[in-house]
């Protein structure tokens, strides 16, 4: 792998969504199907770079040359990414962490009951913020922002806030972007708020993309 772009850079990438239990049988989770997380997670390793794949619950298969993690939680997430993080190069964090967890896990089924019923939510720890701030000048900080409303002003928002050396956005707006998707159409925006608009690809693609703005910034 010498010679290749990535060699010698150890790279951490996040996936999927989490599960927060509510019982032993019931979760909350959302729809991401880790598509783009595995395609980012397998365009590094092709170009170079040694591979630890952190992932919440999906179907997906990882490539041989990746290290695979997998987590069901955001608090297993949390405590993954922040073990790895020190010795990593390049982090890129495409997981759909859930913002909210049950504040008890019921150890037992919950019981139909007449009438409505209440959760009670706490929040999760914002991993992504957490590594920002204990990030280092030579570490690469990559988020992810899905939005529905006033995109731009809130990947900025994130790209300063969390800390990061680049924001990838993709709007729910797009045809060809989102969840389950083969596709997605990305912006990227980075520390100098430079904005880069990509056209509707496959994830594959996007992934590349995604890879050689990584390597501008080593650059
Ligand atoms: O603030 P928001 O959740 O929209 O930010 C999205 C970015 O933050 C994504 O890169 C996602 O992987 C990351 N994130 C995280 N931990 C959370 C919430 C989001 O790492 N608890």
């Amino acid at each position: 792998l010498k010679g290749m772009p990535f060699y010698g850079k150890k790279a951490m990438v996040t996936a999927g969504p989490t599960y927060e239990a509510i019982d032993p049988v019931r979760f909350i989770g959302n729809h991401s199907s880790g598509k783009m997380g595995f395609a980012i997670a397998d365009a590094l390793a092709r170009l170079g770079a040694e591979v630890t794949l952190i992932a919440g619950p999906t179907a997906q298969r990882s490539k041989q040359n990746v290290t695979r993690i997998d987590v069901v939680s955001a608090s297993d997430m949390f405590n993954s990414c922040t073990a790895l993080f020190p010795q990593t190069d390049i982090t890129v964090m495409c997981a759909a962490v859930a913002d909210y967890r049950p504040t008890t896990v019921e150890q037992q089924k919950i019981k139909k009951q007449e009438g409505e019923f209440t959760l009670v939510l706490e929040k999760t720890v914002d991993i992504l913020a957490s590594l920002g701030r204990n990030k280092s000048a030579e570490q690469i900080l990559v988020g992810f922002a899905l939005e529905t409303n006033d995109e731009e002003n809130y990947a900025k928002g994130k790209l300063e806030k969390k800390n990061l050396d680049l924001v990838v956005l993709n709007s729910l707006n797009d045809k060809g972007a989102g969840f389950k998707s083969d596709t997605n159409k990305i912006t990227i925006f980075n520390r100098a708020l430079e904005k880069t608009i990509f056209e509707v690809k496959s994830k594959t693609d996007v992934a590349q993309d995604i890879c050689e703005a990584i390597l501008k910034i080593i650059k």
